[in-house]
C-alpha cells in the first residue's frame, strides 16, 4: 500500500542503497524519500501504488520502466535514475517522448567487470569448474598428478603458443579495461567487432595499439572473431539488435582450444547453442555471468549441467566498493535530475 501521504514532494527508491549512500537521500530534508524495505525485487504493485506524483525514481535493472510505470507516475516525473549501466529495462523512446531525464551508472562498474571477465577467462581456460567439483566431490585421492592430468589451455603466451589473439564482441569502456588486463600475460593481438552504425575510430586504435606494444589492433566482422579469437570477451548491450550474435553458426567457427565469457547481458548468447558447443568440444570452455532468462537458472539449465562452463548469478560489478559507487552515482542522478537536470553526472542522451 501506499507510504502515508507527506506534503514534501517524494522521490521512490526501489532498494536500500545501503549505509555510505542512503544518507545522501536523507540529507535532502526538502523531500519524502519512499524506499522499498525488502531485500528482493521490488514488488510491482507496490511500486505502481508508491509512485503517483513522484519527481524522481531510482530503479534498479529487475524494473521494467514502460509506459504503465509511467503513466502510474504522471506529468509530475522528472527522472529515472536506474543504478546500472545498462539499460534494456527502460523505455527510452517513451522517457523521451515525456521529457523524462535518464540517468546510468557508466565507468564506475568498469574495473569490477573487467576484473571479472579476466577471472571467467583463466577459470575457464584452466577447467576450474572440474577441478574444484572433483575436489569437492571428494575425488581427489583417486586422480595422481600426471603429466598431462587435469591440464587446460594457458591465456599467457608460452614458446608453443607464441602468438594469442584476444577477441571483443562490443569494444566500449570495459572490452578496453579487460584488454589492459590482458597485456602482462603476453597477449599479441586483438580484434573486435563494433555495432555497425558506429563510425571507425582509427587514432583511438592506433593509440591504444601503441600503449599495449601489441602486433596488431583490428576491428574485424563476425566471421573473422570468430575464426581468430583464442579468448572472445563478450561485452555488448543487450536488447533485440544483439540477441543470439553468439548462435550455432559462430560457435562453430571458433577454434577447439577457445575459451568464450560473457559478462554482458544473457540474451546476446543462445545457451542451447553454447551448451552443444561445449558439449560437442567445438570450443575448450566458457564463462558466464549472464544467462538469457536469469534468475531462473537452475541445476538443469543446459549450461549448469556442462561440466566446461563456470556459471556466476551476475554478479560481476558485485564488490563492496563498485556498488557503492554505483549507487552513489544513482543518486546523484536522480537528485540532479528533480533539480532540472542540466547538472546530472551521468545522463543518457534520448
Ligand atoms: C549493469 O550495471 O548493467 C550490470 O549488469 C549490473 O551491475
Amino acid at each position: 500500500s501506499p507510504s502515508t501521504e507527506s506534503s514534501r514532494p517524494k522521490v521512490v527508491v526501489t532498494r536500500d542503497l545501503g549505509p555510505d549512500v542512503m544518507p545522501l537521500l536523507r540529507a535532502r530534508r526538502d523531500l519524502d524519500v519512499v524506499t522499498w524495505p525488502e531485500n528482493r525485487v521490488v514488488d510491482r504493485n507496490w511500486l505502481l501504488q508508491n509512485i503517483p506524483g513522484a519527481l524522481g525514481v531510482l530503479v534498479m535493472m529487475t524494473e521494467k520502466v514502460d509506459e504503465e510505470l509511467l503513466d502510474a507516475a504522471g506529468p509530475s516525473l522528472r527522472v529515472v535514475s536506474t543504478m546500472s549501466v545498462g539499460y534494456e529495462h527502460a523505455d527510452l523512446p517513451e522517457l523521451a517522448k515525456r521529457g523524462i531525464k535518464f540517468g546510468y551508472t557508466p565507468d564506475v562498474l568498469t574495473d569490477a567487470v573487467a576484473d571479472l571477465s579476466v577471472m571467467l577467462a583463466l577459470m575457464a581456460s584452466r577447467i576450474a569448474g572440474e577441478v574444484i567439483s572433483l575436489v569437492q566431490n571428494n575425488q581427489w585421492p583417486t586422480v595422481s598428478w600426471a603429466p598431462f592430468n587435469l591440464c587446460g589451455y594457458q591465456l599467457s603466451t608460452s614458446r608453443t603458443s607464441p602468438k594469442r589473439t584476444v577477441g571483443f564482441l562490443g569494444f566500449g569502456r570495459i572490452s578496453q579495461a579487460t584488454l589492459a588486463r590482458l597485456i602482462p600475460f603476453g597477449i599479441t593481438d586483438c580484434i573486435y567487432t563494433a555495432n555497425p552504425s558506429s563510425p571507425p575510430q582509427p587514432s583511438r586504435d592506433e593509440q591504444l595499439l601503441k600503449r599495449h606494444g601489441l602486433n596488431s589492433l583490428r576491428r574485424v566482422d563476425m566471421d573473422e572473431l570468430a575464426r581468430e579469437s583464442d579468448v572472445l570477451f563478450v561485452l555488448a548491450p543487450g536488447g533485440p539488435a544483439t540477441r543470439h550474435l553468439i548462435n550455432e553458426d559462430f560457435l562453430r567457427k571458433m577454434k577447439v582450444t577457445s575459451v568464450l565469457v560473457n559478462t554482458s547481458r544473457g540474451t546476446l548468447v543462445d545457451s542451447e547453442a553454447l551448451a552443444k558447443a561445449l558439449r560437442e568440444k567445438w570450443i575448450w570452455g566458457a564463462g558466464v555471468d549472464v544467462v538469457e532468462g536469469e534468475p531462473n537458472v537452475t541445476t538443469d539449465h543446459p549450461l549448469v549441467k556442462e561440466p566446461r562452463c563456470i556459471v556466476l548469478p551476475h554478479v560481476g560489478s558485485g564488490t563492496f566498493e563498485t556498488r557503492v559507487g554505483m549507487a552513489t552515482l544513482a543518486v546523484q542522478n536522480l537528485l540532479a535530475g528533480i533539480d532540472g537536470g542540466s547538472n546530472m553526472p551521468a545522463a543518457l542522451d534520448l
